[in-house]
């Protein structure tokens, strides 16, 4: 049977997340596509903490040692920031690795010339994992673009963020016990600043940008606010007159065609189709020229939701690899 070799770059909520689900459906991988999925490397800064039991796959502090192993064809990112994700990842597409990540701190900034240069390489880069987690919302918006144009892109783009509003307005928590809470859930960042300040949701919104108008906004255009604006009395107060604060990011394009963007909390009403989005979900609300609207939710955060983002991302790679193996 042939096999698909792949490292997994950081062994966190994320990482793990792919370990699990590969080992999990490694049956059913093998059966749908003739291929067996063979995690033989692992990166991690601390090779010294305890972990999980990770059967046949080496673990290692040095990049190298995965950059030089010419049997691997496939690169899971799950590692935090932009540096040294984006050297690790241009190395391994420069090696002729496909790439996989969920790191959208380095994505949104770097995603365009990552791409260009795995179109180059004649690699693919898989992407879903950055924005909204779980959520299709990148395969969604390629499809919709192959026969269609995007006008506007709308959602909740940040788990954490609605994690807090749905904890402090349901059950009375305070901020800090609703964000503890989410950290025990491996749905904030390493430094949860990013989620709570909008910058997380920002970075998401600027990723679908790229990908629905084939551009970004300059980034100093956009106003960014987070939930940690909002005082709990705003919050238990609109909720007593049926509204909801929301935390949206925004993006359209205006009647100059210029891109128009914004993040932050909005107050909204039962109307609205981000009114019942509680918890850990995410929706994006896509609006095309012939479609109309679409409204995507689900998982915005977790082990489980992201790493099936990035398997569902191996699946298509590993599709693609069999039609270049396979030859009409
Ligand atoms: P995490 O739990 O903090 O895990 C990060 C992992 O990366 C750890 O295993 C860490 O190693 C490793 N790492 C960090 N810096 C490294 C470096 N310089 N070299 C090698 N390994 C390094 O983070 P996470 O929640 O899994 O998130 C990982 C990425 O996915 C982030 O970019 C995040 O924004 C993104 N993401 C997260 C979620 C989520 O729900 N958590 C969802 C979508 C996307 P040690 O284990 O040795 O410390
Ligand atoms: N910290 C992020 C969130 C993880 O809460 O949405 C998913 O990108």
């Amino acid at each position: 049977m042939p096999s698909i070799k792949v490292a997994i770059l950081g062994f966190g909520t994320v990482g793990e997340g792919v370990y699990r689900i590969l080992q999990e459906k490694r049956e059913e991988i093998k059966k749908s596509t003739g291929f067996t999925v063979d995690v033989v490397s692992i990166l991690v800064k601390d090779k010294a903490k305890e972990r999980m039991p990770i059967k046949g796959a080496q673990i290692t502090d040095n990049i190298q040692e995965i950059l030089n192993n010419p049997e691997i064809d496939v690169v899971f990112e799950a590692i935090v920031g932009e540096e040294p994700a984006y050297t690790y990842l241009s190395d391994a597409i420069e090696k002729g690795c496909h790439i996989i990540t969920a790191n959208k701190t380095m994505f949104a900034k770097h995603g365009p010339a990552l791409l260009k240069h795995a179109e180059f390489r004649d690699v693919q880069v898989g992407f879903e994992a950055t924005t909204a987690g779980g959520v299709p919302i990148i395969r969604t918006v390629t499809n919709l673009l192959a026969g269609d144009r995007v006008k506007r892109i709308q959602g909740i783009l940040n788990g954490t963020s609605n994690f807090i509003l749905t904890k402090m307005r349901d059950e009375g928590s305070s901020f800090k016990q609703a964000l503890s809470a989410a950290q025990q859930n491996g749905y904030a960042e390493a430094d949860p600043t990013d989620d709570v300040s909008g910058t997380d949701a920002f970075r998401k919104l600027m990723i679908l940008s790229s990908l629905a108008f084939g551009r970004q906004p300059d980034w100093e255009d956009v106003p960014v606010l987070g939930i940690d604006h909002l005082e709990p009395d705003e919050i238990l107060d609109a909720s007593k007159g049926d509204l909801r604060y929301r935390h949206v990011a925004d993006i359209w394009k205006d009647e100059k065609g210029k891109l128009q963007a914004a993040v932050g909390p909005v107050l909204i009403g039962a109307d609205h189709p981000l009114f019942g989005i509680d918890g850990v979900d995410n929706a994006v609300i896509v609006n095309t020229e012939y479609l109309g609207q679409l409204t995507l939710v689900g998982p915005g955060a977790g082990m489980y939701p992201t790493g099936s983002a990035m398997v569902a991302d191996l699946l298509h790679v590993i599709r693609q690899h069999e039609a270049i193996l396979v030859p009409n």
